[in-house]
């Protein structure tokens, strides 16, 4: 399904979602799950090829590295890939074109008035999206660059365009920051509170480093311990971008163990993504709180969590509110998350847990 010979695919989870959308089970989902988990991957590589396949009309978007201009751009690309959908649709704007260019209007977008941003102009390219025979599928990326205010009627209007048309305009979200994403779609008075089904996106299982494996020695002419890879990929935090760094490594310096290669790699991935910076932004409580959390700590408010803070900090007390007050902080800034299911926080980036963890 794809020229990627590294790319391990996940037609099982991809049929799912599918599923659930063919069915009318689910008009929108969101998955959520921290930077380089292989979200982006997923979409464009399984999803975007077994959707099309099954005739559905496919539209990507990351909102990623979003400026102020994400609105415009988001529009347009949505615009023009409504013109583009049928070849009905394309022979519309082309009479348009014609017309109003006859006409003297030449310059202005065909049949779509585009006021780029605005309000109007989302609805108006969804309502004709859904007005075209297919199946329409968005697939929406790091969508919590939107949660900022400067994007407010952006968000509300496209909620209320994917409301109207949801049989047959379905959506799939996905962001890294859960954080952010919590605050998009969880708040009682956001727009797209209860849109949709929030899931976490599923980690990679054991055929996922048994595949790279597999690739490796196919390409190497080498073995490659597949039970040392699998306890790799787990130490490092389940993050496949780093599993396959590591084993791409390995074939490009076939005298590397796999433990050197990994200890290579962390100590790069460390140096370049400065936790240290963070970690001296914080105060002394919230760098208890993080280790903490690190390990697993549950009832960070608890009398005896706090009586313990307090000894390691060398004060008398730590109140419930001092606490409080950290984790919101924390969370503010995105290195810890909670997950409502659980009630407990977690570290948000599974390289800075391992980071923590190991002593910075
Ligand atoms: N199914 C897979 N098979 C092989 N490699 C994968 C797979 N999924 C992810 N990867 C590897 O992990 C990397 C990161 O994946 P991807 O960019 O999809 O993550 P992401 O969750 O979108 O991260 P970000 O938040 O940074 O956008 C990919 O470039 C690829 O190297
Ligand atoms: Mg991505």
């Amino acid at each position: 399904m794809t020229q990627d010979p590294w790319h391990f695919a996940r037609t099982a989870l991809a049929g799912q979602v599918l599923g659930m959308f063919d069915t009318g089970l689910s008009s929108a989902l969101t998955f959520f799950a921290p930077r380089r988990m292989g979200k982006t991957e997923f979409l464009r590589k399984d999803i975007t090829p077994l959707a099309e396949s099954r005739g559905w009309q496919v539209f990507y978007f990351s909102f990623l590295d979003a400026d102020s201009r994400v609105d415009t751009a988001f529009v347009e690309g949505l615009a023009a890939f409504a013109r583009g959908e049928t070849w009905l649709a394309r022979a519309g704007q082309m009479l348009d074109r014609i017309s109003k260019v006859s006409g003297g209007a030449a310059g202005m977008e065909a049949g779509v008035e585009i006021r780029a941003g605005g309000k109007d102009d989302i609805k108006a390219v969804i309502h004709r999206l859904a007005s075209t025979n297919g199946k329409v599928l968005l697939l929406l990326d790091e969508v919590q660059a939107l949660a900022k205010p400067a994007h407010t009627s952006l968000v509300a209007a496209l909620r209320t365009a994917l409301d109207m048309h949801k049989d047959q305009v379905k959506v799939i979200f996905t962001g890294s920051s859960r954080e952010g994403l919590r605050r998009m779609f969880s708040q009682a008075n956001a727009p797209f509170f209860h849109f949709g089904q929030n899931l976490p996106f599923p980690q990679l299982d054991r055929g996922f480093t048994d595949y790279l494996a597999v690739v490796f020695e196919h390409i190497t002419k080498q073995k490659l311990d597949q039970e040392a890879l699998w306890r790799a990929f787990v130490d490092m935090g389940h993050v496949p971008q780093l599993c396959r760094a590591l084993v791409e490594r390995m074939a490009l310096n076939p005298s590397l163990s796999l433990e050197q290669a990994k200890q290579a790699l962390m100590q790069e991935v460390h140096e370049g993504r400065d936790y240290a910076q963070d970690w001296e932004r914080c105060s002394a409580l919230e760098r208890l709180l993080l280790l903490m959390i690190a390990a697993g700590g549950a009832e960070l408010y608890g009398v005896s969590m706090r009586e313990q803070l307090a000894r390691q900090l060398g004060v008398p007390e730590v109140a419930v509110s001092s606490v409080q007050s950290a984790l919101r902080s924390l969370s503010r800034r995105a290195l810890v998350f909670r997950a409502e299911e659980r009630r407990e926080y977690e570290i948000e980036d599974p390289v800075f847990r391992e980071w923590l963890l190991t002593g910075q």
